[in-house]
């Protein structure tokens, strides 16, 4: 097995091979306004309820419209969506309806007032269930309520954040089945 020879590398770009993925768009409404935001930062916590916990940073536009309705949607994008989820994270809804400045079709979703993004891949209705680290971390914990997902492509080329403008596109699937205690699969 190949031993890696390292150099000293910057704290402060941990996260570029750290970030976890998929990329997601996270869309949310307040009292008549909607709005979508770019998300890498978030993690799974529990799978049954399906805890997600996840960074919105005060200065997003989204910030508010989630601490106010306390829900959002995640939706998982694929790669046709590059551009779009890049452009998205990088405007704020607080000037722009970026459903319509980015041609996204607006679904009412079961359980939550935030719409769901039709030409994403899955779409999960999410409501706050922890807010004890918001103030400190504008760390939210969710509880996904009702899930989506589309049946094909069963494993969809999300894309992948690696920091510097450059993203992964998830590609070759491993099946590793046979390694696995049953109860972790
Ligand atoms: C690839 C990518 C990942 C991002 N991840 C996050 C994130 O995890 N948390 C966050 O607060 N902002 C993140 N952002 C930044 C927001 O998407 C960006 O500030 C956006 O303009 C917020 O929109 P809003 O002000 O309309 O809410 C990310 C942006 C990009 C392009």
């Amino acid at each position: 097995m190949k031993i890696y020879k390292k150099r000293d590398f910057p704290v402060s770009d941990v996260r570029r091979l750290l970030e976890p993925g998929p990329v997601v768009l996270v869309s949310s409404a307040f009292k008549g306004e909607r709005n979508i935001m770019t998300m890498g930062w978030h993690t799974m916590m529990e799978f049954t309820p399906a805890l997600v916990g996840c960074i919105i940073a005060e200065s997003n536009h989204s910030y508010e419209l989630v601490r106010r309705s306390r829900q959002c949607v995640i939706n998982v994008p694929t790669v046709e969506l590059a551009r779009q989820v890049v452009q998205i994270g990088n405007c704020s809804g607080a000037r722009v309806d970026k459903f319509a400045k980015f041609k996204l079709t607006a679904l009412v979703a079961d359980e939550v007032g935030a719409p769901l993004i039709a030409q994403c891949y899955a779409n999960f209705e999410c409501k706050l269930a922890d807010r004890r680290l918001r103030d400190k971390y504008n760390f939210f914990i969710f509880e996904v309520v009702k899930a989506h997902a589309a049946v094909a492509p069963k494993y969809p080329k999300t894309i992948h954040y690696r920091g510097d403008g450059m993203f992964m596109v998830a590609g070759r699937s491993l099946n590793l089945r046979r390694y696995f205690r049953p109860e972790m699969l």
